[in-house]
């Protein structure tokens, strides 16, 4: 699995290069520096880098880091699974208007709580704010992709394909994790 150790100086220059070293691409710059970590954050030695290249205060880079709630400066699952907790959702068919319901499928097919990272790192619990799917609630995100209209079994097949590493087929509309 990939942490910040893994994650290069070269490809994280390449990163800034990518947005021409422009310190008003902070935010694009600091999310694709968390994507490529593999454990979605940003750890502090690329901070520091950017600060440096894009020659913007250490304080701000954190500023940003810690204001916004899609950034993280401790490592998460390599997985963040963002389960939509507003109301549309919470009265979607599919969760009989238990907000509670989702969050429990999903802990019980993970195995840990809401805001825990599983010991794999494979997997991290999250709550987020409507993603605007809220037409196929129950939803979750996971990194750009929304899966809606969730039920006890689609949530066990999407964390048996984030475990394995296989989430493609999930996307695939497969109604399981092909293995
Ligand atoms: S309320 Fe859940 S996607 Fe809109």
């Amino acid at each position: 699995m990939n942490d910040a150790r893994e994650l290069t100086e070269d490809a994280v220059l390449k990163i800034m290069e990518g947005y021409g070293n422009d310190s008003q691409q902070l935010i694009a710059v600091l999310l694709d520096i968390q994507a490529a970590s593999g454990r979605n954050y940003v750890d502090r030695q690329w901070a520091l880098l950017a600060s440096k290249i894009l020659a913007v205060p250490l304080s701000k880079i954190f500023d940003v880091l810690t204001f916004y709630a899609m950034f993280s400066v401790t490592p998460r699952g390599e997985y963040l699974i963002e389960i939509c907790q507003s109301a549309p959702c919470h009265f979607s068919s599919g969760c009989s208007g238990r907000a509670q319901q989702v969050v429990d499928w999903f802990e019980g097919a993970a195995k840990i709580k809401m805001g825990q990272t599983s010991a794999d790192g494979k997997i991290t619990l999250a709550r987020t704010s409507c993603v605007g799917a809220c037409e196929i609630g129950p939803v979750a995100k996971i990194g750009d992709d929304v899966f809606g209209d969730l039920n006890g079994e689609k949530v066990t097949a999407l964390v048996k394909c984030c475990r394995e590493g296989n989430l493609n087929q999930f996307q695939n509309e497969a109604p399981q994790c092909q293995n």
